[in-house]
C-alpha cells in the first residue's frame, strides 16, 4: 500500500478496528477514510453506497461487525445473523463497485466446526458442525467468507478473509453482559480487588483451552498481509479447499484457569477463583493453526503477561476517564 494510498477501515472504533487504524497511523498511512458508527450506519445499503461512491478507497479493512460474547450470541441470535450478513454483504458488495484494489475481511475462529482436529487448519472449514452458541454468528461470517471467494471467482477481485483468534487490546468491551472472556476476568477481579472480596466466579469449569491475540499483534498481521505483492497475496488468496482464508493467532493456548491465574496476577486480585459449572464451556479447545501465516515470516510479538498488564493500565484509564465524566457531570447538576 502507497503511504497515500485512500484506506478504509470499516468500524474503527471497535477492538480491533482501532488497533488496525493506530497501526496504519503509526506506519505513516496518511490517507485513512474513516466514519464512526453515528456517521454510517453499515447495515443501511444505500448509506454505504453513497459512502463508497463518494471516497472511493483503495483498500478496505472491514473490522465493522456486531460482536459478542456467549451470552450476547446464545441470546440474541437473530440479531447477531441479522446485522453482520448486512454490514458485510453492503461493504464487500460497494467495495467491489466503487473498485477498491483488495479487502481484508475479519471473521472469527468460532466459524471453524464445534469439535474439529487441534490446532485448527484453514481447510477445516465446513467439514463439520459448528458450536451452537454463537451459530448465528458464525453462520454470517462463512457467508463473508464465501462472498469473497464468489467476488474473486467471478470478478477478479483480490478480498482475502483473515480469522483471528481471540483478541483483547486497547479499547476492550468490559460490559459484563456483553464482553468476552479476558476483559470480563480484568473487571471482575479489578472489581473484587477494590471491594476487598476474597473470592472471584469464573464461568464454566476453566478446563477449556483458548488463545488470546493482542490486537496490535493482529493489526500488525493484517496490514503485512495488505502488503503483500501481488504474486504473494494470490497465493494466500488460494486457500484450501479454495478458500480465500488465513488463521491469525499467536499459535499457543491456555486453560481458562490459568488465564484467570494471570488475569488475577496483573491485578493483584489474592482471592480465590471459583469455577461456576452451571454456566456453558463453549468449545473445549480453540488453538489456531497459523503455519499459513509463519510462512509468510509474521510472528506475534506482544506476550500473554505484557500483553494482560498493557489492557489492565487501558482499563483503569478508561475507569478514570469514566469516572471524571460522572462527577463532572453530577457536579454540572449541583
Ligand atoms: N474481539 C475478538 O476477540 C475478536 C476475535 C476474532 C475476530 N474478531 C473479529 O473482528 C471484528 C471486529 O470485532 P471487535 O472485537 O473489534 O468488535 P467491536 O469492538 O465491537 O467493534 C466493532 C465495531 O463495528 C462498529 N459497528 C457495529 N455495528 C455497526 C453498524 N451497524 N454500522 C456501523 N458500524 C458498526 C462498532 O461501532 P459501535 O461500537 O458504535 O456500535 C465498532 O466500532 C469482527 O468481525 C470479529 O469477528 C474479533
Amino acid at each position: 500500500m502507497d503511504l497515500n494510498a485512500r484506506i478504509y477501515v470499516a468500524g474503527h472504533r471497535g477492538l480491533a478496528g482501532s488497533a488496525l487504524a493506530r497501526r496504519l497511523a503509526s506506519g505513516g498511512y496518511r490517507n485513512l477514510v474513516l466514519r464512526t458508527h453515528g456517521e454510517m450506519e453499515l447495515t443501511d445499503q444505500a448509506a454505504v453506497k453513497a459512502f463508497f461512491d463518494k471516497e472511493r478507497p483503495e483498500y478496505v479493512f472491514v473490522a465493522a461487525a456486531k460482536v459478542g460474547g456467549i451470552l450476547a450470541n446464545n441470546e440474541y441470535p437473530a440479531e447477531f445473523i441479522q446485522a453482520n450478513l448486512a454490514i458485510q454483504t453492503n461493504v464487500i458488495h460497494e467495495a467491489w463497485r466503487g473498485g477498491a484494489k483488495r479487502l481484508l475481511f475479519l471473521g472469527s475462529s468460532c466459524i471453524y466446526p464445534r469439535d474439529c482436529p487441534q490446532p485448527i487448519k484453514e481447510d477445516y472449514l465446513l467439514t463439520g458442525p459448528l458450536e451452537l452458541t454463537n451459530r448465528a454468528y458464525a453462520v454470517a461470517k462463512i457467508a463473508g467468507v464465501e462472498m469473497c471467494r464468489s467476488y474473486n471467482r467471478q470478478y477478479g477481485t483480490r478480498y482475502l478473509a483473515a480469522m483471528p483468534t481471540n483478541l483483547y487490546g486497547p479499547g476492550d468491551n468490559y460490559d459484563l453482559a456483553s464482553s468476552h472472556v479476558l476483559p470480563a476476568l480484568v473487571r471482575k477481579t479489578h472489581e473484587a480487588k477494590a471491594r476487598g472480596l476474597d473470592r472471584v466466579s469464573v464461568w464454566g469449569t476453566g478446563k477449556p483451552r483458548r488463545e488470546f491475540l493482542h490486537s496490535d499483534d493482529m493489526a500488525d498481521a493484517c496490514v503485512m498481509l495488505m502488503n503483500l505483492s501481488d504474486a504473494a497475496f494470490d497465493k494466500v488468496l488460494r486457500g484450501p479447499n479454495d478458500f480465500p482464508l488465513i488463521n491469525v493467532g499467536c499459535g499457543e493456548d491456555q486453560t481458562i484457569a490459568e488465564l484467570a491465574r494471570a488475569v488475577a496476577s496483573v491485578v493483584g486480585f489474592r482471592g480465590a477463583l471459583e469455577f461456576d459449572t452451571s454456566k456453558p464451556d463453549g468449545t473445549p479447545r480453540k488453538l489456531l493453526d497459523v503455519g499459513r501465516l509463519k510462512a509468510l515470516g509474521w510472528s506475534s510479538r506482544i506476550g500473554l503477561a505484557e500483553g494482560i498488564a498493557a489492557a489492565y493500565k487501558d482499563f483503569l484509564a478508561r475507569e478514570g476517564s469514566a469516572r471524571k465524566n460522572i462527577n463532572q457531570t453530577s457536579e454540572a447538576r449541583t
